[in-house]
């Protein structure tokens, strides 16, 4: 038995070693391989695009349906139905700058259904504001020190600092993410805020029996077929869902919606916006492998090394590509292109090199001759920004100084960008 369980650590520090090894990320910029930039405007076939009408009729859909099967993966089915419930709403939050109102979605399908809650505020004064709507990582009580905010009864990673250790939210987790979310300053610039905690869609793990692909399973099926759904598209889809729900309130301008996330919320929020055209702007925070990020450079996170920490966020066919990225036909620029000619914020960190900030870059770049075609003007040049100069056009992008988050210089950015924008 001893010698068992010796055998079972050594086997298992082994292989940490070995894909340790295998898919050690580079941080050399010499050692990028050589590469082609896919055009946006060639389709597969070969065939130049030259107006936007070919655009949206030819190049967008299989540009779409490529990241749609081979990528994120598909939803498999319809919903059933779709229900919206009022739980909490006060006239007075955010020292009596703004209301604030909580709201049960339920979605149903084959007699199953999950609910999420998605928490609104909304600058009072002023009738139909433009919106961020955002996945939050811990919960939405932890966006603002707020009482009223509703704990999630979902599951939560153990976080010690959060004081959580049995995957339930707790009041001393309440308000430990402010910093990320600097609500006042928001409602101050004259927008409102909705986020919901991704976790009640479907938890951060490497299981697909808890979240909502569960609803969707034929007798005896454990997780979706390998061209379908992983928890980003889960957690996208929660975003549209959303909007659905804005579309029945008459205080939300839902037609002035800006999709934001950060890092995994991030890939999140740019695959919600290629997804769903409704949402007027997307803002990608930090998002890099598998968000914003060119995956040819290979350049920090790999698909390999993302595929094999989170084999739960993209659908199975992508495993095709890990180590083999020259065999994409596309690459990420040709997703944020997806988003065009709708307002586009790509943004990074000088210390996030994991997240490899000079890809997400380029890929804002490339991405820019397809809101060309539209008289859109985008990231013009190939050379990056001087870090903290942001450029804004219809396509922005910035990287400022420290390390992997969202800061207030973050917020300021968009708010300023989406004021000029998002009309
Ligand atoms: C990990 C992961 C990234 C992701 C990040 C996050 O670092 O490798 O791809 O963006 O988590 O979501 O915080």
């Amino acid at each position: 038995m001893k010698y068992l369980f010796s055998t079972i650590i050594y086997l298992s520090v082994v292989q940490i070693v070995f894909s340790q090894k295998k898919y050690n990320p580079n941080y050399d910029e010499s050692k990028v391989p050589q590469f082609n930039i896919t055009n946006p405007l060639v389709t597969f076939d070969g065939e130049k695009i030259n107006s936007t009408a070919e655009w949206y009729q030819i190049r967008r859909p299989e540009l779409y349906t490529f990241f749609e099967e081979s990528v994120y993966g598909k939803i498999p089915e319809k919903i059933d139905e779709l229900n919206f419930e009022t739980i909490e709403q006060s006239e007075y939050a955010i020292n009596n700058k703004a209301s604030r109102k909580q709201v049960k979605i339920t979605i149903s399908k084959n007699n199953k259904s999950i609910s999420y809650t998605v928490l609104i505020y909304l600058p009072k004064g002023k009738t139909k504001a433009p919106i961020f709507l955002s996945t939050n990582f811990r919960g939405n009580h932890t966006i603002n020190a707020d009482p009223n905010i509703i704990l999630t009864d979902a599951w939560v990673p153990n976080t010690k600092e959060l004081g959580i250790t049995d995957h339930k939210a707790q009041e001393s987790s309440r308000g430990t993410r402010t910093h990320r979310w600097p609500v006042e300053k928001i409602i101050d610039g004259g927008f409102g805020l909705a986020t919901i905690y991704y976790g009640e869609i479907d938890p951060d793990k490497n299981d697909f029996t808890d979240g909502i692909h569960n609803l969707f399973y034929r007798e005896g099926q454990k997780k979706p077929k390998p061209n379908e759904w992983g928890s980003i598209t889960a957690w996208a889809f929660a975003l549209s869902k959303t909007l659905d729900y804005f579309e029945t309130d008459p205080a939300i301008d839902e037609k002035r919606t800006i999709v934001f996330g950060h890092s995994r919320l991030g890939k999140t929020s740019l695959w919600a916006g290629a997804s769903d055209d409704r949402f007027a702007g997307v803002i990608s925070n930090d998002s890099g492998c598998g968000g914003a990020t060119l995956s040819k450079r290979k350049f920090g996170e790999t698909i390999a090394i993302i595929n094999n920490a989170f084999p739960h966020w993209f659908s199975d066919t992508f495993n095709k590509y890990i180590e083999n990225e020259s065999a994409l036909p596309v690459d990420q620029h040709e997703l944020l292109a997806l988003i065009a000619p709708r307002p586009l914020y790509v943004a990074s960190a000088q210390d996030d090199k994991w997240a490899d900030p000079k890809g997400e870059f380029l890929s804002a770049h490339y991405a820019s001759a397809v809101y060309n075609l539209f008289e859109k003007e985008g990231v013009s040049s190939t050379k990056m920004p001087i870090v903290n100069e942001p450029i804004q056009n219809t396509v922005a992008y910035h990287i400022r100084t420290g390390k992997h988050d969202v800061t207030d210089f973050d917020w300021e950015q968009y708010i300023k960008w989406a004021k000029k924008y998002i009309e």
